[in-house]
């Protein structure tokens, strides 16, 4: 647990991990049989869900990252603090799960890279906290071109 981070962010986001793993239950993936759920949290404080949504085609497939943000582009949203994301084969196995580079790009689309932070998650107990800027170093965002 980064010791910079006040009480309050703690306790946020160690309720943002348990939005993860339970979201997980919500996954379609019939074909990698692999389990992911995401808990997206708005900078004014309420939490999107999404989980993992696959396809007979594969390429159709939809992460759980991006079902999290376009469900809350949809309603409006436009600001974020932080997404925690949880995956796992079984809920007995699970590893510390990062983003594909899709998703990345889509989180450098609507967050700032300097202040948005990634959660990975292992378990309720143990996940890592990341900037946006460190999964997606030099990345192209919508202030690459102003
Ligand atoms: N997947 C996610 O939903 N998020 C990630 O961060 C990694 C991968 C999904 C895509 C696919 O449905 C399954 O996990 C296996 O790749």
């Amino acid at each position: 647990m980064p010791s910079s981070n006040t009480q309050e962010e703690i306790m946020e986001y160690s309720q943002l991990v348990k939005e993860a793993i339970k979201a997980k239950n919500h996954s379609y993936s019939p074909y990698s049989k692999f389990k992911v759920g995401a808990a997206l949290l708005t900078k004014s404080g309420k939490v999107y869900l999404g989980a993992n949504i696959e396809n007979i085609a594969y390429s159709p497939s939809n992460c759980a990252e991006r079902t999290a943000f376009f469900k809350a582009v949809f309603d409006g949203e436009k600001e974020f603090e932080a997404i925690a994301v949880a995956g796992g084969l079984d809920d007995d196995n699970t590893d510390y799960c990062y983003p594909c580079g899709v998703c990345r790009q889509v989180m450098l689309e609507f967050c700032d890279p300097e202040t948005f932070k990634f959660i990975s998650v292992k378990d309720k107990e143990n996940y890592k906290e990341y900037f946006l800027k460190e999964i997606i170093p030099f990345g192209f965002g919508p202030g690459s071109i102003k």
